[in-house]
């Protein structure tokens, strides 16, 4: 069939001349063998988690335990983010900045092509319309991604709303974001000569994930993993958006949303940045001790990991969730850390490298505090919790990047504004980070410029959610350097200038759960009793919680932190609080290596205050 028949003999009737013109263009480059526009029925969802199970790297889990949920694994060697393969290709260096892989356009994209041309023989062609945020929303935005992978429609469905009624929307030249996507792995090559398909095709030694933001386009080779392959998450919604967000006036930022319900009924919403794996999702869904729940505290989701926030017509910041499922971060997830999100995975869910246990359902390290006697780990290999690999270590039953995909709708605290096109009122924006030392369990900037600062120098430890190496403390500005789009100087400014816009200004706060006593352990318990730093800082919202001026911010009093139902002693939580300056010093030091890095474009303001906290100190 010729590519003009093989797109218009499936396209659907509402789909516009523009969508038809690109999607010709991709079939013509791709030479797929089928085209299939998705509608996101369920009957359709049905078929693709079935073309899943028969790929062979799909399983149906237990209908009884987990209802219509599928395990995933992948390869091996595509099992997270690769930054080292992301590019910002737009036409100057200078615009991308320091920290993002940069590559001219032009020639990156006569690579691509060459990548492209022909990479979908043998397989059909998938066209995936999709709105991030809820449709209609003066904040949402629209894309469209093509993809060879059942896997990505399929997880594309749980992400967005995504379907035909997105086509009405475009109408006949409505604005869309070009996501293109291949694993990678044609089943026929040039001559002809057809090749048997792979459980989970890929192409690691070839893999591009790259973003051409002067055309809002998308093109991601190699990869069918997560933030690699789901195109609407990182690549559009923060690499993209971020940079759309600065040219209007917005942001798109690495944040939770969450609504806090306080005794006298008032309802705050907060963001909050985390780097990755670093505890968004369960401070989004968190669920506050006994005691605070009887005084009538109550927290609600909103979204876990993205945020999209307008000015509104009355000068305050609103913030919606692009997104409509979550992602989460599988290990260490459990009905002790993070309830909620247990009962969102509790079915419609896509679970990827988790453990299968014998009766059909899944596992992970961290889920249950006993590991089963009996799995299938996240390679396909029988595990018993004595395996060792090959360096004598135990093995895990599942990756440590294992990930769920779980339809927002499922968690039980969802927000009922959670889909309000107008988007919640910010109040309050946490930022922190893992870090073992320095950092005390919270503080409060004393204004937006001393928070800008705050957040644009904070640092992590590097989790498995990245290629990367694990523990190595890294600058993460905003929790951001992976995500933005442009020059992290530029950004930071755009942060300041938000001040124009923006009559009442969200206060700013930084945590630090992962500080270590001197026997290497957590100080602080973490998960649902850090509903009382979140009563603090909800407090010090409306000027009713006390705080204690400090070189780096406004700290609480231990008086000032509530403790009912929790045994924490003042010691223990001046350790958690403790300002040494020696550690400062270094972190100052840290610190200067991306200013050092940024310093051209680097706004004078972010270096003042610099210091004037060298001279608090
Ligand atoms: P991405 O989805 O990668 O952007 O990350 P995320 O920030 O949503 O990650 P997630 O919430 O899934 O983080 C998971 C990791 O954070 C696990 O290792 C958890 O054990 C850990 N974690 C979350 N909250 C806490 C906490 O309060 N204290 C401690 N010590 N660890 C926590
Ligand atoms: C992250 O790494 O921050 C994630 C997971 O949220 S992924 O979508 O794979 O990037
Ligand atoms: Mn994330």
């Amino acid at each position: 069939m010729s590519t003009q028949a093989l797109v218009d003999s499936s396209a659907p009737p509402n789909a516009g001349p523009h969508v038809l013109d690109w999607v010709r263009q991709i079939t013509e480059l791709t030479q797929p063998d089928a085209v299939y526009f998705c509608d996101g029925s369920e009957a359709e969802d049905r078929r693709m988690r079935e073309l899943i199970v028969a790929s062979g790297s799909g399983t149906w889990l237990n209908s009884e335990k987990r209802p219509n949920s599928l395990l995933v694994r992948s390869d091996v060697n595509d099992v997270a983010r690769v930054e080292q393969r992301t590019f910002i290709c737009c036409r100057r260096e200078d615009e991308a900045g320091p920290t993002n892989n940069w590559h001219e356009p032009k020639g990156m994209k006569a690579k691509l092509s060459a990548l492209f041309a022909g990479c979908m023989r043998g397989r059909t062609l998938y066209v995936v319309p999709f709105s991030m945020g809820p449709i209609g929303s003066p904040i949402a935005q629209y894309g469209i991604e093509i993809s060879d992978s059942p896997y990505v429609v399929a997880n594309m469905r749980i992400m967005t709303r995504m379907g035909a009624r997105v086509f009405d929307q475009l109408g006949q030249d409505g604005f869309f974001v070009r996501c293109l996507h291949s694993v990678g792995y044609p089943l026929i090559d040039a001559n002809g000569v057809r090749r048997p398909d792979v459980a989970w095709p890929c192409n690691p030694e070839s893999t591009f994930i790259t973003h051409f933001p002067e055309e809002r386009l998308i093109m991601s080779f190699g990869s069918g993993y997560g933030g690699n392959a789901l195109l609407g998450k990182k690549c559009f919604a923060l690499r993209i958006a971020s940079v759309m967000a600065r040219e209007e006036g917005w942001m798109a930022e690495h944040m939770l949303i969450l609504g806090v319900r306080d005794p006298k009924g008032r309802k705050t919403y907060v963001t909050a940045a985390f780097p990755s794996a670093c505890g968004k999702t369960n401070f989004a869904m968190l669920i506050p001790p006994q005691e605070l729940r009887e005084q009538g505290w109550e927290v609600t989701c909103i979204g876990d990991d993205i945020a999209w926030i307008k000015p509104g017509p009355d000068g305050r910041l609103r913030a919606i969730n692009p997104e409509a499922g979550f992602f989460g971060v599988a290990p260490g997830t459990s009905y002790e850390s993070n309830p909620m999100a247990m009962e969102s995975v509790r079915n419609g869910t896509i679970f990827t490298n988790v453990a299968l246990t014998d009766d059909g359902d899944i596992w992970w390290e961290g889920m249950t505090r006993e590991s089963p006697a009996h799995l299938i780990d996240w390679t396909g290999r029988d595990w018993t919790p004595e395996a060792k690999d090959a360096a004598g270590k135990p093995r895990l039953a599942a990756h440590p990047n294992a990930r769920f995909t779980a339809p927002a709708g499922n968690c039980p605290i969802i927000d009922p504004d959670w889909e309000n096109p107008a988007g919640v009122e910010v109040s309050a924006m946490i930022f922190g980070g893992r870090r073992a030392t320095t950092m005390p369990l919270v503080f409060q900037t004393f204004d937006w410029t001393h928070g800008v600062y705050t957040a644009a120098t904070v640092g992590s430890e590097m989790t498995a959610a990245a290629a990367g190496t694990i523990g190595q403390v890294r600058r993460d500005p905003m929790a951001m350097v992976p995500f933005c789009g442009y020059h992290m100087a530029d950004y930071f400014a755009h942060w300041l200038g938000m001040r124009r816009s923006v009559h009442h200004l969200p206060r700013i706060f930084h945590v630090n759960w992962f500080r270590k006593g001197a026997d290497g352990k957590f100080l602080w318990p973490g998960f649902g009793e850090n509903m009382r730093v979140l009563k603090w800082a909800v407090g010090r919202c409306y000027g009713e919680a006390l705080g204690r001026e400090t070189a780096i911010g406004w700290v609480p009093e231990y008086e000032s932190i509530d403790w009912a139902g929790l045994d924490f002693s003042e010691e223990r939580f001046n350790e958690a609080m403790n300002i040494d300056r020696e550690e400062w010093h270094r972190e100052l030091v840290m610190q200067d290596e991306l200013f050092m890095k940024l310093y051209r474009q680097l706004p004078k303001e972010l270096v003042f205050q610099r210091e004037l906290l060298i001279a608090r100190l």
